[in-house]
């Protein structure tokens, strides 16, 4: 048991390397199960939820290394189980990429049902519906995805809501069917296309990926890669609020700032500036954060996985500020922690109405989920005293050590046992 104690009221000032996307990576892991082939993996975070995959696939038969801490060697040739009912499935939302590779190469699947942050009803329905257009027959039989199809074939998906779980895994149980899989209405994220790319340099026929439409022709058999994950959107966005929130000057480097883009404006309007070069951006606080309406939306709409930190930063802003929530139907628990620390929020439905600025000062919080751990973190950035975080698990399912990046950065930030006084 860890907890992250911060003393807040420091400034962020430098300039850090951003990581590779996490929701790219938790993708391009289990496809690597397609390749039957060596595959060389780049630039991937060095995180809980890898680690949990990695160990996964090592299960399943895939023979895994890690090169260094961010390249991971695997070799799918060796995989003939088809069945992944582990702990290490349970404790992750991306398990469910498992049912999408393993039917597309074996035919069968059966998977523990995935877990993940809890943010209200996440269904799988639209993944199912993919896989039965495609042929499958699909199950859920004590707690358990089971899919298995003689044959799969091509077919046309509309898809209920564009969703990023459902667009990569019919992509990825479409990637050997015969014939054409069109998916209508997918999920346009950086890391769907990602993942699409990943697929291509493999030898898979994808396109449109970024778009609406996706096509996907089915080929005979993948062959071994070297692939890069891109930078993670999530990751950058988190600095550049911190940095905003902190009122500091922060440079991102390594990252794609067309994929900062709804964040970037969102800061700007609230009065800071953005400067951006070819692979990195500067943030620069303002003195006085002016309110704003902010939308989750999917891609390229303002990140829900962004929505508590930016909450926070509103917070700290001068006026009325509301943040309406359209992705997810219960994303807003983690403002019980928030107000703990002198936050003046109220909910109503999946609409917050803030108002600041308030005076932080520090307090024990827990974080509720992966993002609202690091909205915390902003939090005790802000706050007056001492900030302790406890459930730091949760943080570190999706941010590589952040205290050292923000500690780098000037931020008073040490990681300490929960028995330890704060
Ligand atoms: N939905 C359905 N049916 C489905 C699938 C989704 O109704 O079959 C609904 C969901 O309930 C939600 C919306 O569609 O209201 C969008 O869900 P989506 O499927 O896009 O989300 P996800 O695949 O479960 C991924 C990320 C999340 C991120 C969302 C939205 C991964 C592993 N997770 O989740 O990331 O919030 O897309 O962009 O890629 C995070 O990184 O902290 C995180 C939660």
């Amino acid at each position: 048991m860890e907890r992250l104690v911060i003393t807040g009221g420091r400034r962020l000032n430098g300039e850090i390397s951003v990581n590779g996307a996490k929701n790219a990576a938790v993708a391009i892991i289990p496809a690597v199960i397609l390749a039957s082939g060596v595959c060389v993996i780049e630039n991937l975070p060095y995180i809980e939820d890898v680690v949990s995959l990695v160990d996964t696939l090592t299960r399943l038969g895939c023979k895994c290394g890690f090169r260094d801490r961010h390249t991971l060697v695997a070799d799918s040739s060796g995989v003939s189980e088809t069945q992944a009912a582990f702990d290490s499935v349970r404790k992750l939302r991306a398990s469910y990429y498992l049912v999408g590779a393993l039917l597309g190469r074996f035919g069968e699947a059966s998977v523990t049902l995935p877990g993940g942050c809890n943010f209200g009803t996440r269904p799988i329905d639209q993944h199912i519906k993919g896989f039965e257009a495609l042929g499958a027959e699909v199950r859920i039989e004590h707690g358990q995805i089971i899919a298995k199809a003689a044959k799969l074939r091509g077919a046309p998906i509309y898809l209920d809501v564009a969703s990023v779980g459902a667009t990569i895994n019919i992509m990825l149980a479409a990637v050997f069917a015969e014939g054409t899989t069109v998916i209508d209405n997918a999920a346009k994220e950086p890391h769907v296309v990602d993942c699409a790319n990943f697929l291509n340099i493999m030898g898979a026929r994808v396109k449109g990926a970024g778009t609406d439409v996706i096509k996907i022709q089915g080929v005979p058999g993948l062959h071994d890669c070297e692939y890069t994950i891109i930078p993670d959107q999530i990751e950058c966005g988190t600095f550049m609020i911190a940095a905003a929130a902190t009122g500091g000057r922060v440079t991102l480097k390594n990252i794609i700032p067309k994929h900062m883009d709804s964040i970037s404006a969102k800061l700007s309007e609230m009065g800071c500036s953005v400067r951006e070069g070819a692979d990195f951006l500067t943030v620069e606080g303002a003195e006085r954060l002016k309110p704003v309406t902010v939308k989750t939306m999917v891609y390229p709409g303002f990140p829900t996985d962004l929505q508590p930190q930016m909450t926070v930063l509103l917070c700290v802003a001068g006026g009325t500020s509301i943040v309406k929530e359209t992705v997810f139907d219960n994303r807003f628990q983690y403002i019980t922690e928030l107000r703990r620390l002198g936050c003046d929020v109220t909910i109503d439905g999946r609409v917050a109405v803030v108002e600041g600025p308030a005076k932080l000062t520090g307090a024990d919080v827990t974080a509720t989920d992966l993002r609202a751990g690091a909205a915390l973190i902003i939090g005790g950035l802000c706050a007056d005293g001492a900030t302790s975080i406890g459930n730091v698990k949760y943080i570190d399912r999706g941010y590589e050590t952040i205290e050292h990046n923000l500690s780098s950065l000037g931020a008073d930030i040490k990681r300490v046992r929960a028995e330890e006084p704060t």
